[in-house]
């Protein structure tokens, strides 16, 4: 083969790969199936379940076009098993029906979701997105950047109390008032127009003794980006719809980097592996059975060694559940 005939290389490799195939092994076996990768990425988890599952059917999601152009490259050898759809994933339902009507099937459900969440490598290796506080570049971190506000809008245009708030709610920053303060108090003498700039009034509104502690930018930067993007509230609709998608035996896996996407899964989860049945109720009615079973209990984490060999890996927590029936 051409040197230039290689399959190309895909420097990252996705977290906990050979586990979320393993979990997805029950479901995935057999002619007829069908995923949804929620956050296809560069199509790295896709790519193994593809491979390890040869008669699966994938729908892979993304709200980044950059990220579907380069899955869909990497993914173009599975042919008609693939379908790749720019949307948020709180679209899932209806990217799930628009792929089924495409394969001229009136199948609505499917036998599993996979949500890798937060930002790819891709996004964070590219300096001009944005996303990296370490790489000086304009202040966008939109994910989709055909639409919606960038985190130079936020800087720009949030008053003082907002930015407090954000800061507070989405990076569990304890500095959040004094950085509010100082990034208003610069913006009226001169606009931010770059991440750099902003590194660096926050790194002058933190003490010394702070700043030893870990990278003052760090939780403002995971602020900006969760607001930008209205992260929260994106998943918090998106993970009831994946599981409304599952057939019975299907299973929802996700991955989550940090405790506030986490939460939301951990609560929804839990809401539908325990019964609904109010406390007095002398038996349990049908309706009121959980509609899911943990695969998983609680979170589970990455080991030593895959922490060592891939360190994207270390805050991760993985969850997940498998439906055991329609709700009544
Ligand atoms: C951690 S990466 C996924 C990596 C992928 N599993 C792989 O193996 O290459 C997360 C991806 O999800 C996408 N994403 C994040 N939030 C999203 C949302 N609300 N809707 C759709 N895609 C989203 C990001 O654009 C990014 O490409």
């Amino acid at each position: 083969m051409a040197a230039d005939d290689q399959p190309k290389q895909f420097p990252h490799t996705p977290v906990l790969l050979e586990r979320i195939v393993e979990l997805f092994t029950p479901t995935l076996e057999g002619a007829g199936k069908v995923v949804v990768d929620a956050t296809l990425g560069m199509g790295g988890h896709a790519e193994a379940l593809l491979e390890r599952f040869p008669e699966l059917t994938l729908i892979g999601l993304d709200r980044d076009t950059d990220a579907l152009a380069i899955a869909g490259e990497r993914l173009t050898r599975f042919g008609d098993r693939v379908h790749l759809v720019h949307t948020v994933y709180d679209g899932i339902l209806e990217a799930i029906a628009s792929v089924a009507e495409e394969r001229g099937s009136d199948d609505d459900l499917v036998d599993g979701v996979l949500f890798d969440l937060g930002v790819s490598s891709l996004q964070l290796d590219r300096a001009e997105r944005g996303f990296a506080y370490s790489k000086d570049a304009p202040l966008d971190m939109r994910m989709d950047r055909t639409t919606g506000i960038t985190a130079a809008d936020v800087i720009a245009s949030y008053d003082e109390r907002d930015l407090r708030s954000i800061f507070q709610r989405y990076g569990e920053e304890k500095l959040a008032s004094r950085y509010a303060k100082a990034i208003v108090e610069r913006r009226a003498v001169k606009p931010f127009e770059r991440s750099g700039d902003l590194v660096d009034v926050l790194t002058k509104a933190t003490p010394v003794a702070v700043q030893r502690q870990g990278h003052p930018a760090k939780r403002v930067f995971q602020a900006l980006r969760i607001e930008v993007n209205a992260e929260l509230s994106v998943l918090e609709h998106a993970i009831p719809a994946a599981m409304d998608a599952l057939r019975v035996g299907g299973r929802l896996v996700v991955e989550a980097y940090q405790s506030l996407e986490d939460r939301i899964v951990k609560r929804e989860i839990a809401a539908r592996t325990t019964s609904s049945a109010p406390a007095d109720l002398p038996v349990e009615l049908p309706e009121h059975l959980p509609t899911f079973t943990p695969v998983i209990k609680g979170a589970e984490m990455a080991d030593d060694a895959e922490r060592a060999a891939n360190p994207r890996a270390t805050p991760v927590r993985l969850r997940a559940a498998e439906r055991i029936r329609i709700r009544a």
